[in-house]
């Protein structure tokens, strides 16, 4: 099919539910909270919005624990708060976007319990993956997989079978090579499509099959998140799964598009999750992933855009998710984003300079934004919001951090509740008077939206004004992708280019990673991440557009 996707160079703002507003006070963000909210959204110029799980669950995983996939958590509201909820968004021209989480269910889904009442042998335990243990009286896990929140893969139920859970041991993985799983989906898939929704994002997409016989992985297999070849991910039985599904997503009008979430070890093993006939897109972790160093940009830039090229796919961008230290924290500290620097929490990032952080968040904002492609936001980069780190540990909710015995602080102090305004929390989070479920810091009053709205210097005009730029200069869908035309060397300490659309119009954007200013045009701006003190200079840590 030749027509360009919506999706082509759509903005995607993702809504974390739990912490983005709680209009019934219980301390928990909800849907009527989002809906509530949504003028903020339209008017940050955004395309879509990606809302993550709030289907029934007992949240031992933040909501990827489901219970129930056609429902809604009475937590976050009701299935007419969300339809309410699309209604809405569409009025504002907003897309929506939702989480489907194949790979897992929760351990309270009917499913699962009907299998552990069944007991072994039975048709019930066939769409999980049940196996007798290794070893004298079967004591020993079925093979050596580690969960990627820590620990064994696999848990033990009285009757003596181990059932298989790549994350928590509430979260049992579903057998792929079952008919009934298989058909099940794709009905989900399209309950929520006839509801209106105009994509998904799919959790783990990498994840749903397994090697036959579930064989011991390699010792390498055990990082964090990192993407390193083992025998449960990435293994070339998911793509039948997405060629379904893009035929059940092309059936639909207007256009339903599908985004993998896929940590693998490289942009090609990304790329085939996009070919023609399977998704739409896959977010770029080596982006995400990427240290604060212009030839490492330039590399990932470049190869993410020919990779994806080759198979004539749209490149996407993003830098923080609820999985990741956030980037404002993160990109001062020198290390990537991903395995332990991403998602522990802690780590180098902790002790890292917060004013550099929010620099370098800012600079890497306008050179995400100036790029071909999708971008993706996660909500709170805007106000520049960092990693929370100090959370007590008596409010930490995250897997990672209960799996771990806390040697990981997790991937809470990157949900911490947004603040929308006031000088003390819930900074209108929730209602007056209610509690977060997490806490927010003191310092924050001076970060909430109203705190930013009017100051031209803030973050959240920065991001503002950059997006509406792009939607006026960069935007323009039903036209081919632009393309990048590099001005620097690759081993320059600084990135420049300019995204030069067919009819050759563009964006010039200077990113400084160096620690020396840079020369840079002297033409009028239309906008830097910070004053800059000298005309024809560009200072370290920071970016700036020109017509290109
Ligand atoms: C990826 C999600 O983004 C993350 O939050 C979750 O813990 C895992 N998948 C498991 O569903």
């Amino acid at each position: 099919m030749s027509r360009i996707s919506w999706s082509r160079d759509a903005v995607i703002y993702q809504i974390y539910v739990r912490s983005f507003a709680d209009a019934d006070g219980d301390g928990i963000g909800d849907l009527l909270g989002v809906a509530s909210r949504l003028d903020y959204v339209r008017d940050l110029a955004v395309d879509a919005i990606w809302l993550t799980p709030f289907y029934p669950s007992p949240m031992a995983d933040g909501g990827y624990d489901v219970a129930d996939f056609r429902g809604v958590d009475p937590r976050f509201g009701t299935l007419a708060d969300f339809d309410k909820l699309v209604m809405e968004a569409h009025a504002r021209g907003l897309r929506v976007i939702i989480d489907l989480v194949p790979n897992h269910t929760s351990s309270a889904h009917p499913w699962f319990t009907a299998a552990v009442a069944a007991g072994p042998g039975s048709p019930e335990r066939a769409r999980f993956h049940f196996r007798p243990g290794r070893g004298p009286d079967g004591a020993q896990p079925p093979n050596n997989w580690q969960s990627i929140f820590g620990g064994p893969a696999w848990t033990r139920l009285p009757d003596g079978e181990w059932y298989l859970h790549l994350f928590a041991s509430e979260q049992p993985d579903l057998n792929w090579d079952h008919p009934e799983v298989r058909a099940e989906f794709a009905d989900i898939l399209r309950f929520w499509l006839d509801r209106g929704v105009d994509g998904i994002r799919i959790d783990v997409a990498h994840g749903m099959v397994k090697a036959p016989g579930l064989p011991d992985a390699g010792a390498a297999s055990v990082e964090l998140l990192a993407g390193a070849e083992t025998p449960y991910f990435d293994q070339d039985g998911v793509h039948e799964i997405y060629r379904e599904w893009r035929s059940i997503l092309d059936s639909y009008t207007p256009e339903r598009i599908a985004v993998a979430e896929a940590w693998l070890p490289n942009v090609e093993r990304a790329a085939r999750y996009v070919r023609p006939g399977e998704l739409h897109q896959a977010f770029n972790f080596h982006f995400l992933g990427t240290p604060w160093s212009a030839p490492a940009y330039r590399d990932v830039i470049d190869t993410s855009l020919a990779v994806m090229g080759e198979v004539g796919a749209t490149t996407t961008w993003v830098l923080s998710n609820h999985d990741v230290v956030r980037h404002a924290s993160r990109l001062a500290a020198g290390i990537g984003g991903t395995a332990g620097g991403a998602t522990a929490g802690g780590g180098p990032a902790a002790t890292a300079d917060p004013a550099l952080g929010l620099r370098r968040a800012r600079a890497a904002a306008l050179l995400m934004l100036a790029l071909p492609g999708s971008a993706y936001l996660y909500q709170g980069e805007e106000l520049g919001l960092p990693e929370v780190f100090d959370l007590p540990d008596e409010c930490r909710e995250d897997p990672v951090f209960v799996r771990s015995g806390g040697a990981e602080l997790g991937r809470d102090g990157c949900r911490v509740p947004l603040p929308w305004s006031g000088s003390s929390p819930p900074y209108g989070f929730g209602p007056a008077g209610s509690t977060p479920w997490l806490p927010q810091p003191e310092s924050w009053a001076v970060l909430s939206v109203a705190a930013q709205a009017d100051d031209p210097s803030s973050t959240l005009n920065l991001y503002r004004r950059a997006l509406r730029l792009r939607r006026e200069r960069l935007g323009g869908r039903g036209v081919k992708p632009g393309r990048v035309e590099w001005h620097s060397a690759p081993g320059d300490a600084h990135l420049d280019f300019s995204h030069i659309r067919e009819d050759g119009t563009g964006v010039r954007c200077v990113v400084n990673l160096g620690t020396e200013p840079v020369p840079v045009p002297e033409a009028p701006r239309l906008l830097a991440s910070e004053s800059l003190p000298q005309a024809g200079l560009l200072p370290p840590d920071t970016a700036a557009w020109w017509p290109r």
